[in-house]
């Protein structure tokens, strides 16, 4: 959220936690971070490359959260280990943990490489079980917590050209229920994310619009516009929030309506086309005897 002035969470919804963010500098991740920061959480980045996070570093202290940056990869089981003991020791505490730390890119799967596969599987699917696994019993001695999972909507759907990040991906969700009947019991709930399109990302410029796609996808949405950082963000925030306190295992979609299937909306643009030049109206349809 750019202001919490426009933010409908009070500002407070998140004060005294702690929320470690993978890919938080940049893009979904850095919306996140700063809207947890806005509403009072002490944030953990985590990334590749401490340049990517340094920006979204500066402006949360700006914002008067603490913050700590781990450069670290989510595929280094024990870079997770030593990211959660440095939270540990620099904010005493993880309540919350995004997965959104990803990898993606456009290939056909004929010809993409076992290497280009496993790096993207090994970032999604196993970074997300990774980080998870790390901050499990952190969260269980601590008698709870929350991790949110960044999902996508084409998991349902499949994607032409990015076989991995969607086989990847389906794989997330599928962890996101069995760790939330699992870990159920130690207080810690599980849920996800799965936006649509959205716009100003490095994703969005690399996966669509290079492909002339966000347009044709745009058109689509029955909300009219792309997904902004925001609206996941708001969504994250609702998960991490008290609201949710019994909300486990699912997955909350952020698309506009736009995994309902465009074609049905260009069905009803097309009958009111076709409806104001006259060639049918409603009135043409036989009436029932
Ligand atoms: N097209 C085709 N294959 C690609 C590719 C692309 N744009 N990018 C990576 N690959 C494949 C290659 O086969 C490469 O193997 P090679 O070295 O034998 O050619 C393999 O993936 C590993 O790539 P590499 O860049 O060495 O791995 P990495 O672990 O450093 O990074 C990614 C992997 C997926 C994260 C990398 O593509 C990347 O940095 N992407 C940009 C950031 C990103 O994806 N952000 C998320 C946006 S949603």
């Amino acid at each position: 959220m750019t202001s919490s002035q426009t933010s409908p969470f009070q500002p407070d919804l998140l004060a005294g936690q702690v929320a470690l963010v993978t890919g938080g500098g940049t893009g979904i991740g850095a919306g996140i971070a700063r809207a947890l920061a806005e509403h009072g959480s002490d944030i953990v980045l985590a990334s590749r490359k401490r340049a990517h996070l340094e920006p979204m570093e500066a402006e949360i202290r700006t914002l008067g959260r603490e913050v700590l940056v781990c450069e670290m990869d989510v595929r280094d089981r024990a870079a997770c280990d030593r990211t959660v003991s440095e939270a540990l020791d620099g904010l005493g505490r993880i309540d919350l943990l995004v997965n959104n730390a990803a990898g993606n890119f456009l290939v056909r799967a004929a010809t993409l490489s076992e290497k280009g596969w496993r790096a993207v599987v090994d970032i999604v699917l196993n970074g997300t079980f990774n980080m998870s696994q790390a901050v499990h019993s952190v969260m269980r001695d601590a008698g709870g917590g929350a991790i949110v999972n960044i999902t996508t909507t084409y998991v349902t759907t499949g994607a032409p050209l990015m076989a991995h990040s969607g086989a990847a991906k389906a794989g997330v969700l599928n962890l996101t229920r069995t760790l939330a009947v699992e870990w159920g019991a130690d207080g810690i709930r599980v849920n996800a994310v799965a936006p649509g399109l959205v716009e100003g990302t490095e994703g969005a410029r690399r996966l669509a619009e290079s492909i002339g796609y966000a347009e044709v996808y745009r058109k689509q949405v029955p909300l009219g516009r792309l997904v902004h950082t925001d609206d996941v963000a708001a969504a994250v925030l609702f998960l991490a929030s008290p609201a949710a306190s019994h909300v486990t295992g699912v997955e909350v979609t952020v698309d506009g309506g736009a995994s309902l299937g465009g074609h049905f909306k260009q069905v009803a643009e097309a009958f009111d086309t076709l409806s104001q030049s006259a060639e049918i109206s409603p009135r043409s349809s036989p009436s029932p005897s």
